[in-house]
């Protein structure tokens, strides 16, 4: 027998945005998409907003769209003036024909993506650290772009709020919002979460979710950087701007279960710290985290996430139920198993990165309403929530949490600003301390 799904909003909020909506709902919801090129021409312009790894692939897959939209690159945006410069070569170099960005639309700094948002272009790519990730997205939309968004969308509640409320604009305007949980786009991942969701392994009786890996790179300070400047080209090791190795990588596992669940927690209790990543370079953030989140129905989804070499790995989502189990490696295959029968494999299929792009474009060709950004938003906040569970040691409520006003932004957007974390007398960054930490 099916597990009745949980509801579809977790709790009532105040302000009334937490629905999570089935593709299918949102889409009926919407409004038909706004043109996606100008009138007379047979190109889609884009602007790449986050000049990084993840902006050039996923730069590169818009253009090599499967969907047969015809994409030229026409802005650049960055904080970094080399950061623009080697976008503008390797991307230039792979799609010579398919890249035009003169110096003119070659933006640098920190409101370097206002300006390529004002470009004429239709669509932006938001591919910087995600605690710009609202304000951008908010341009964009008062601009009338379609979005294609890196996951997480936001690193605090405030930005996750900010987030919805734009959305919405964006759905009443008819702009497509493309979220990259690309995960949701993997043949075996749709095919999987399906069959739970058909009843194939019987009630859930809880998840489990894994983001163990050795960590990422470290930008060390540089002579004659601002407190500023340097925590931007750090990025990662601060909760501003990464929201945690948590919110920044494991919100793709989060997201699945979510997915698989039907629903977004209505609390969350976890522990964590930081044991092998200390030192100045490593800012604010924890090297691991382990969260018990509950949904409405009371299902438990058990999530891990550690950046230590030398350990176990994982990147993975596993559903278990009254009849049986899914197994989903990020990368790799799923496997289905039921009591009394042979266990299923399902491959991978093509890589998900890419399908996000053909399915987002397919869309716009052919006019139909698409919107990825109720659920990027919700599981930017299920990562939130796990974060503010292990940060304070406390049992965190979803509703608290979403209307928490701590906004761990700067108060102003500049080199000169005053950051809100700031290095002791040592160089080493006071991280959150459970027990003491308050998080709403
Ligand atoms: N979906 C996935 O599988 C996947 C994989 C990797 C990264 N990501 C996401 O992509 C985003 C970027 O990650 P990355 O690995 O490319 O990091 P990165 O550091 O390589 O790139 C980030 C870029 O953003 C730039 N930047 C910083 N502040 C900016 C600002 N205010 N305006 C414009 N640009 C700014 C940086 O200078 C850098 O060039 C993150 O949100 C990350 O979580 C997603």
């Amino acid at each position: 027998m099916n597990l009745p799904n949980p509801p579809l909003v977790a709790r009532p909020s105040r302000r009334g945005f937490l629905k999570v909506s089935s593709a299918a709902a949102v889409a009926s919801a919407l409004p038909r998409a706004a043109h996606v090129h100008a009138a007379g021409s047979d190109e889609i312009k884009i602007a790449l907003i986050g000049c990084g790894g993840r902006g050039l692939s996923a730069a590169v897959q818009a253009i090599r769209n499967a969907a047969g939209a015809r994409v030229k690159l026409v802005a650049l945006a960055d904080a970094f003036q080399d950061r623009v410069d080697t976008a503008q070569k390797i991307i230039g170099a792979q799609l010579p024909d398919r890249v035009d960005v003169p110096d003119e639309r070659k933006f640098v700094g920190l409101d370097a993506y206002q300006k390529a948002t004002q470009c004429d272009v239709d669509m932006v790519l938001l591919c910087g650290p995600p605690g710009f990730r609202p304000a951008q997205f908010e341009a964009a939309v008062a601009a009338g772009k379609h979005v294609f968004m890196e996951k997480p969308v936001a690193t605090d509640a405030p930005g996750v709020r900010r987030i919805m409320a734009a959305n919405e604009q964006a759905k009443q305007k008819g702009l497509a919002v493309a979220v990259g949980h690309h995960l949701r786009h993997e043949v075996k991942h749709r095919d999987a979460v399906a069959r739970i969701h058909d009843g194939a392994i019987g009630d859930l009786q809880y998840l489990r979710a894994y983001f163990n890996s050795t960590g990422v790179w470290v930008r060390g300070r540089q002579e004659g950087q601002s407190e500023m400047q340097y925590q931007v080209r750090n990025w990662y090791y601060f909760t501003w701007l990464s929201g945690d190795h948590i919110v920044e990588q494991h919100v793709h596992d989060l997201d699945v279960c979510n997915w698989m669940a039907q629903g977004v927690p209505v609390e969350a209790q976890g522990s964590g710290g930081r044991q092998v990543r200390i030192g100045p370079d490593y800012g604010e953030i924890f090297d691991h985290h382990t969260v018990e989140f509950t949904y409405a129905n009371g299902l438990k989804m058990f999530s891990y996430c550690r950046h230590i070499p030398h350990c176990w790995n994982s990147f993975a989502q596993h559903a278990h139920g009254s009849k049986g189990s899914v197994h989903i490696e990020g990368h790799g295959r799923a496997e289905i198993r039921i009591a009394g029968q042979a266990p299923v494999q399902l491959d991978r299929g093509p890589d998900g990165h890419q399908l996000e792009h053909d399915h987002l474009f397919a869309a716009l060709l052919e006019g139909q309403p698409y919107n990825e950004g109720d659920y990027g938003a919700s599981s930017s906040m299920t990562a939130i929530l796990g974060r503010m569970a292990c940060y304070s040691g406390q049992v965190i409520r979803w509703d608290d949490a979403l209307n928490s006003q701590i906004d761990l932004c700067p108060e102003s957007m500049a080199w000169d600003a005053e950051t809100k974390v700031k290095p002791g007398p040592d160089g080493l960054y006071a991280c959150a301390m459970p027990g003491t930490t308050k998080v709403i």
